[in-house]
């Protein structure tokens, strides 16, 4: 442990300090300027973190309601998994695709979580190579070519991933996107497609992929690709027959489903993987972002069948320089292994609740929380200027949000109308609820001022 986070949030300065700023444009003199819009406006210069407490260059201690980008699931810098990576770095950082002694354990540690199904792996590096990696998968393996997926869906930002997803304005400018990608309405009980209300709908947006389906398919559908919860495009979690309705539209159509679990799984939504929790297993996973603690890691998992046939199950088919991952396998069974006894996934899903019950109360408060939704420790509160018309809020209104909370300790680095609130599974109750009492208090400044 570098420093003791338990005094956080804890303020030395102002934010940002007199070494953020420094080292902060030294920085920016050479990166390009595209960082995350919070990255940007907060201009803090993070040095280091300790379990959900993260530490900037002022020696300022902020409670991370972000797990960064949605990774440290296991907080910041556990010390199994620096101790792995050493150990690993010391022996072997990189040999090709070969079999390592490492990657054979973090397989054998990472099907213990999966069913029969899901036991066989490729690994790459990032969750959109992953993403890409399933899209040749599903054609190889069917011999077709379209794959459905869903408005708010955020897969990546590579060119095959990017014409999954949603209408989000940055796919703007880089069209035209790959043939064959169908778009079905997703269920969103906030913002319903079918402008229904939540007591009355039946679910009856969980079909509207089947109009999808007749009205644009040639019948040549190669996958449905889903995340379980939608996280980057709004933390939505679907009507329980969601996905079992997909799981029987595959099964009609020879389509694989595949689950997006890069920001879904280790933990984020309670059980390891949030398929658990909806009795759906999908044909193929995708896993990436915590699975080895902020080592660059993804996967693909499916049956020996999927994998080996087609072109996909070629010799050579899988190669790639960093298919092999050695020290995210290492980083990786380390992370495994501070889950295997449930204590962090239970402390996720307890935690979770609590701060789901408490940001209830807060947006009770503040007319400008729309709605407040998750599961697990994946949560949200959506902003809007008008309730009714449920008009979402200006990026100037986020902005001083996003800054009046760094301003007294808490960071999150989300930055659309849809507050992603995402900390660490270990975070304590007693810091979760502290963060949550300094947003209610963020809040009450933005709607002041
Ligand atoms: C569900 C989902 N899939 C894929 C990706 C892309 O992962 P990466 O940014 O590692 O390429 C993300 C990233 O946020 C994601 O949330």
């Amino acid at each position: 442990m570098s420093f003791d986070p338990s005094p956080a949030p804890l303020l030395r300065t102002e934010v940002p300090g007199p070494r953020s700023r420094e080292l902060w444009a030294r920085d920016a003199a050479h990166h390009a300027s595209n960082s995350s819009p919070a990255a940007q406006w907060l201009q803090l210069v993070i040095e280091d973190g300790c379990g959900a407490v993260v530490r900037d260059v002022d020696g300022n201690l902020f409670v991370d309601f972000s797990s960064g980008a949605v990774v440290a699931n296991l907080g910041h810098a556990p010390p199994a998994v620096a101790e792995a990576l050493a150990a690993e770095a010391g022996r072997l950082m990189h040999f090709f695709d070969f079999a390592t002694p490492a990657r054979a354990a973090f397989f054998e540690a990472l099907a213990r979580t999966l069913p029969p199904a899901l036991q066989t792996f490729q690994m790459y590096s990032t969750g959109a190579e992953a993403v890409e990696a399933a899209l040749r998968l599903a054609k190889s393996f069917t011999g077709n070519y379209e794959v459905i997926s869903f408005h708010q869906a955020w897969h990546g930002r590579t060119l095959g991933a990017m014409s999954l997803m949603g209408g989000f304005p940055l796919k703007r400018g880089y069209g035209p996107f790959a043939p064959g990608a169908l778009h079905a309405p997703n269920p969103n009980c906030y913002r319903c497609p079918l402008d229904l209300t939540r007591d009355r709908c039946a679910a009856a947006c969980t079909s509207l992929v089947d109009r999808v389906y007749a009205q644009s398919s040639e019948q040549r559908l190669a996958a449905v690709v889903v995340e379980p919860v939608q996280g980057v495009g709004g933390v939505i979690p679907f009507p329980p027959e969601f996905l079992a309705h997909l799981r029987r539209l595959c099964d009609r159509t020879g389509a694989l489903l595949i689950f997006d679990e890069i920001l879904t799984g280790v933990g984020r939504t309670g059980p390891m993987w949030a398929f658990e929790d909806s009795g759906v297993v999908p044909d193929v996973l995708l896993a990436g972002k915590g699975l080895a603690g902020g080592y660059p890691i993804s996967l693909i998992a499916s049956r020996r069948e999927v994998l080996d046939a087609g072109p996909f199950g070629r010799p050579g088919a899988g190669a790639s320089t960093f298919a092999s991952g050695n020290m995210a396998c290492a980083a990786g069974t380390a992370i495994l292994g501070l889950l295997e006894d449930g204590r962090v996934l239970a402390n996720g899903r307890r935690v979770g609740e609590s701060m789901l019950a408490a940001l209830r109360d807060v947006a009770a408060r503040h007319h400008i929380v729309g709605d407040v939704r998750g599961v697990g420790m994946l949560l949200a509160l959506e902003l809007v200027s008008d309730r009714t018309a449920k008009t979402a809020v200006e990026p100037a209104l986020v902005r001083r949000l996003i800054e009046a909370l760094a301003r007294r300790g808490v960071l999150v680095t989300g930055a659309g109308p849809v507050l992603r609130i995402t900390p660490p599974l270990v975070i304590s109750e007693e810091m979760a609820l502290a963060g949550v009492a300094l947003l209610d208090d963020a809040l009450g400044e933005i709607e002041t001022g």
